[in-house]
């Protein structure tokens, strides 16, 4: 029998860029990276936001450094990967994970402006990162793409459409770089979160949170930012080189719960 091939389980030395990363799940993801050994760019919209979150990774033995940047920003993405390139020499992973809530009935006045906002920050952002991204990602051994889009990229909420409509339009960007993109080496993924813990939910009053989870949640309750970040971490990892255009629901088995 052929020996069983040993594949690395190690992100230690990888250039990872992870958005929105002052905050819930891609705070953790950040956090998760650099405990990893991964060499980690923060980014998110408020400076003393980003080097709080820096200085904790650096405080826990991990290397980060942070740029504060809007990702509507498009000539900004473009400056700031090139900055991350010449600081960290490279780039390998790029997670597209800043987002905010876009609650907006179709009717109401100024549908159209929050329309724009969820599609400029939630899915155009995700687009210019990638292009930007793209000859770094090229270039490294194992470039990874991951995407967070939502259960609402599988199904909707009422109320929700500009949101809904950005996050399956993330599902869709995934599944043509994945398609694109393979021959060149790098994989693309989507992580589709369910009901988590973080900024965007926190104005959802507990009590409320568990009404919700425990009538649509088989494991009854919200999930934490760390468990969404773990199975990114799963989904970068060079042994997952054959993971290409995937969703993944990491929603405690909400999308398959019927009754
Ligand atoms: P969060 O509010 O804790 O973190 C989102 C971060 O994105 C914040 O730090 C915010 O400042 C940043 N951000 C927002 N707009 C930005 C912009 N224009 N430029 C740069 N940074 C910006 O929320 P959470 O939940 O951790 O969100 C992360 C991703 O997960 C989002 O894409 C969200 O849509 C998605 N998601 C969240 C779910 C949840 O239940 N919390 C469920 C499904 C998806």
């Amino acid at each position: 029998m052929e020996p069983v091939k040993k594949l690395s389980r190690s992100i230690r030395g990888k250039v990872a860029l992870v958005t929105g990363a002052a905050s819930g799940m891609g705070r953790a993801t950040a956090h998760v990276f650099a405990d990893e050994g991964a060499k980690v760019a923060v980014i998110d919209l408020k400076q003393d936001r980003v080097d709080a979150v820096v200085k904790e990774i650096e405080a826990a033995g991990g290397e980060a450094a942070g740029w504060a940047l809007d990702v509507t920003d498009g000539e900004g993405i473009v400056r700031v990967v090139k900055e991350i390139g010449e600081r960290f020499g490279g780039l390998d992973i790029l997670v597209n994970n800043a987002g905010l809530a876009t609650f907006h009935g179709i009717g109401e006045p100024g549908y159209e402006e929050t329309w724009a906002r969820a599609l400029d920050v939630m899915l155009t952002a995700h687009m210019r990162f990638v292009r930007a991204a793209l000859p770094m990602l090229k270039k490294s051994s194992e470039g990874r793409i991951v995407n967070v889009a939502s259960t609402e990229g599988f199904g909707a909420t009422p109320g929700n459409s500009p949101y809904v409509a950005a996050k399956h339009g993330v599902i869709g960007l995934t599944r043509a770089l994945a398609v694109e993109l393979g021959r060149e080496g790098v994989t693309a993924n989507c992580i589709c979160p369910g009901p988590i813990r973080t900024g965007i939910t926190q104005g959802i009053p507990d009590e409320q949170k568990e009404i919700f989870a425990k009538r649509r949640v088989p494991l009854r309750r919200y999930g934490f930012p760390e468990e969404v970040a773990h199975v990114t971490l799963s989904v970068v990892l060079p042994a997952s080189s054959y993971l290409n255009g995937v969703t993944i629901p990491v929603d405690g088995g909400m999308l398959v719960k019927n009754a």
